[in-house]
């Protein structure tokens, strides 16, 4: 959104995937730890996102949040202060309407939502030192100018802080089962394209909760023009790590998830992560791509069913290229330097799985596991013009 503090995507840590709604102080506290010890700061994470069933379940005698008496017996401001110590920024949640999803679900008590608080709540947020907002429709009902309204009081809220607050909208709690397509730049800094994306690789259910990786891909990659600096389609919040998925979608989900541009938010449990997978959220070439200063979602290219080809162009001049195999063989997977928008002869191919360096003369080929994904910097061409520009605002629903 206009204003927006996030010109790359966000990158960081969210409570929900592995703690939900029994998220503790201390629990945030050791993720910030090991966020720290693994070097995930050093590679670029930086928000820790507290998610729902923080807070007090009564307002207090002026209308004022407070945290939860005995799950953050600290206080948010003390907890906001234990992060930006160690270099850290802080996510809070908190929803639109009259209640949290934990409370209209039921499963938290109260009815603690911004509804008629909103400039109230973000000046509670800016004196605690928050950073970023997570703000979650939870409601089956709403039109989409009730939803547009609402968003949009609580961005003015923000930004009447004078304090840069990432602002992070989900509209489809319980709401837009078949993804939201709307293009929310003028109202976010990112918003969620789809329902909860679980540790599943495919869901029969497609298009509603729960989302596996290859649904939430299938929605937003198609929404790749309406992503940019300060406005970010997001996917949802990293599974990679989580159970439900081998180490080889795991490394698909990222690398995906870097091409499309996506704020890199991790879900897994930060303290007991398997260096496979610390290493993985630690790919310096693949977060390099995510980060890349344009800020273009990358494209799907080429489309042969099982196959498919992304591409992802770069401030450099070179292209960012995924070759992802859904099937359930390895198979090869080819394209060329023209296909993803490079002229020229002779190219270097730079493997961001393990660094190597290869010379090609224009033809892009890899063996891919199933459910894998080969990816690679293309470098040493020109851009295309008209294959690489960006279309942000073309056909947008928004003048
Ligand atoms: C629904 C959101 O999609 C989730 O990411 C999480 O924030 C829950 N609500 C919290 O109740």
């Amino acid at each position: 959104a206009p204003g927006s503090p996030a010109l790359t995507p966000p990158m960081g840590w969210n409570s929900w995937n592995s703690f939900g709604c029994g998220i503790t102080e201390a629990q945030v506290r050791q993720a910030a730890d090991a966020m720290v010890s693994s070097g995930m700061r050093d590679a670029g994470y930086q928000y820790v996102v507290v998610d729902d069933c923080w807070f007090d379940p009564n307002r207090d005698a002026q209308g004022n949040l407070r945290a939860h008496p005995t799950k953050f017996p600290s206080g948010m401001k003390a907890l906001g202060d234990y992060l930006h110590a160690r270099g850290l920024k802080f996510g809070i949640y908190q929803a639109p309407l009259e209640k949290t999803c934990a409370q209209g679900g039921g499963t938290f008590p109260g009815a603690t939502g911004s509804l008629g608080h909103e400039y109230q709540d973000a000046r509670t947020f800016a004196s605690w030192g928050v950073d970023y907002l997570k703000y979650d429709w939870c409601s089956g009902s709403g039109t989409r100018d009730e939803q547009i309204a609402r968003f949009s009081i609580m961005r003015d809220a923000l930004r009447s802080t004078g304090r840069p607050i990432v602002y992070s909208i989900n509209s489809n709690s319980f709401h837009a089962p078949t993804g939201d397509k709307y293009d929310w730049g003028d109202v976010a800094d990112l918003w969620r394209t789809t329902e909860d994306l679980l540790d599943i690789w495919q869901s029969n259910s497609v298009n509603s909760y729960p989302m596996g990786v290859t649904n939430v891909l299938d929605v937003t990659a198609p929404l790749a023009a309406q992503t940019g600096p300060g406005n970010w389609n997001d996917p949802d919040m990293l599974v990679a790590g989580r159970p439900g998925l081998t180490l080889t979608e795991s490394r698909s989900h990222f690398a995906l998830w870097a091409l499309m541009a996506a704020p890199l938010m991790a879900g897994n449990d930060l303290r007991t992560m398997s260096p496979e997978i610390s290493a993985l959220l630690r790919n310096q070439r693949l977060i390099a791509v995510n980060q890349d200063r344009l800020g273009i979602g990358g494209r799907r290219v080429r489309d042969d069913g099982n196959t498919e080809v992304f591409a992802k162009p770069l401030s450099d001049g070179s292209v960012a290229v995924g070759l992802f195999n859904r099937g359930s063989g390895t198979t090869t997977i080819s394209t060329t330097a023209t296909q993803i928008g490079l002229s020229g002869d002779s190219f270097t191919l730079a493997d961001l799985w393990t660094g190597a360096t290869s010379g090609s003369s224009g033809q892009i080929s890899a063996s891919v596991p199933a459910h894998g994904v080969a990816v690679f910097r293309v470098s040493g061409g020109s851009q295309i013009p008209n294959t690489t520009a960006r279309l942000r605002g073309a056909g947008a629903n928004r003048c």
